[in-house]
């Protein structure tokens, strides 16, 4: 077989870089580890900024996402027995978020693929990256695949980063000291926009899928396993970190399923080797408190699409030359929100005097900040809603 691009992995990333080459005439071919059903089912985010709403959208990919998904205009930032909204409307106008699953993203994006021709191999065995400095190919299944660039969107456990020698990489990376349980549940969202909630029993957040599904987060112990957890106990500390304001009941309802989510920051320099790019998760990842895992990937594939047309439509290369480095620039500002988040947020250690007592006092002095000054609340708006593309 041979395609103009090889890539690797049917996420978010893969989808849409072969949905855009596609839409300028580029072949391109994927190759998926897992079958159509896994990767359509599978829970994550449920964030989209308005440039990812807006890129799906003019790839054709936004029609159902433009009936069901949600607009939210803001978020709430709850501390201190009071909640405080952060007003997309006023602070950033004309920009917002959609509230719409990621798996409903993935099945948007494989039904607009497969409508226009291109070709995912789902179930794709043992992929291997080949010839990167020079014939680069891919190896599966017994099947070889010639192409002109690998694109590897495979993920954080994908082996297309995996595939370059250690040597021609930097690895910046931090892990926290907590976890995510996440909690699917048919029951209908108890408030209009999503809830972050830094309580003393630490973090948890309050989003929704539909009028009648909620998702939920509790920062737990990095150890946790989802069966530590019973449901009874779920709802209770999902109340307790939730009803500190006057009058705010949280719905309770059947739980449909429990993950729980390891938080790290991750990020790998540079983002091309050779004839191989890497793009999404396989380059980059997040702590899921900013919402950016998908956003991120979609802004760099975005990059990658452009460079690859100028590529082929008149053999300007700039772009590809400048990928890496363009990509990163958003990839680290995104590191920054996503920490500085995360840090606000959660809950490290007890409330103590001495060193980590003076710790907490400043984290609900920046809490306060945000919520006090303008300046400040348009700073996380800016970000929450997505900076603008470099691109555009
Ligand atoms: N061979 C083929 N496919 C693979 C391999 C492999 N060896 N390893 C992983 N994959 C596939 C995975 O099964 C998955 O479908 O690559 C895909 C990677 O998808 P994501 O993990 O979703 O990564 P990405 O597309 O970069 O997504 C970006 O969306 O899914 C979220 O958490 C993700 O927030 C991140 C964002
Ligand atoms: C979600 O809806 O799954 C979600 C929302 C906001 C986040 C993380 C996850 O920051």
């Amino acid at each position: 077989m041979r395609t103009r691009v090889g890539i690797i992995g049917a996420g978010p990333a893969g989808l849409l870089l072969a949905l855009l080459l596609r839409r300028s005439g580029i072949d391109a071919v994927v190759l998926e580890r897992r079958s159509r059903s896994h990767c359509e089912s599978r829970v994550r985010a449920g964030v989209l900024e308005q440039g990812t709403a807006d890129t799906l959208a003019a790839a054709g990919a936004g029609e159902r996402m433009l009936a069901e998904g949600h607009v939210h205009q803001g978020i709430e930032l709850r501390f201190g027995g009071a909640g405080h909204r952060i007003a997309f409307e006023d602070l950033v106008p004309g920009r917002a978020i959609t509230v719409y699953g990621q798996q409903e993203v993935v099945k948007d994006l494989i039904a607009a693929n497969l409508a226009a021709g291109v070709e995912i191999r789902f179930e794709a065995d043992d992929v291997a990256v080949h010839g990167i400095d020079g014939a680069p190919h891919l190896t599966f299944g017994g099947e070889r695949l010639d192409c002109d660039f690998i694109a590897g969107c495979d993920g954080f456990h994908g082996v297309s980063r995996a595939s370059v020698p250690p040597e021609r990489l930097r690895v910046f990376a931090k892990t926290y000291p907590f976890a995510w349980l996440g909690v699917l549940a048919d029951v209908a969202p108890s408030a209009a926009e999503l809830i972050y909630a830094a309580s003393e029993r630490g973090f948890s957040l309050h989003s929704m899928r539909s009028d009648r599904v909620s998702r939920f987060y509790l920062q737990v112990p990095p150890e946790t396993r989802p069966e530590d957890w019973t449901h009874e106990a779920i709802w209770a500390e999902l109340k307790a970190r939730h009803e500190t304001v006057p009058g705010f009941t949280l719905r309770t309802g059947p739980v449909r399923a429990v993950d729980v989510a390891a938080m790290r920051s991750f990020v790998v320099e540079p983002m091309r080797f050779g004839r191989l790019f890497l793009a999404g998760d396989a380059a980059h990842i997040v702590p899921p408190t900013g919402a950016k895992g998908l956003n991120l990937a979609v802004a760099d594939v975005r990059v990658l699409a452009r460079a690859l047309e100028d590529h082929y439509r008149s053999g300007d290369d700039a772009g590809l030359d400048a990928y890496s480095a363009a990509c990163l620039r958003r990839v680290w500002r995104v590191q920054h929100f996503s920490a500085w988040m995360t840090s606000l947020l959660h809950a490290f250690g007890p409330q103590e005097n001495g060193e980590a007592g003076f710790d907490r006092r400043l984290q609900r002095a920046r809490l306060e900040g945000v919520v006090r000054s303008r300046a400040q609340a348009t700073v996380l708006a800016e970000n929450y809603v997505g900076l603008p593309y470099e691109d555009t």
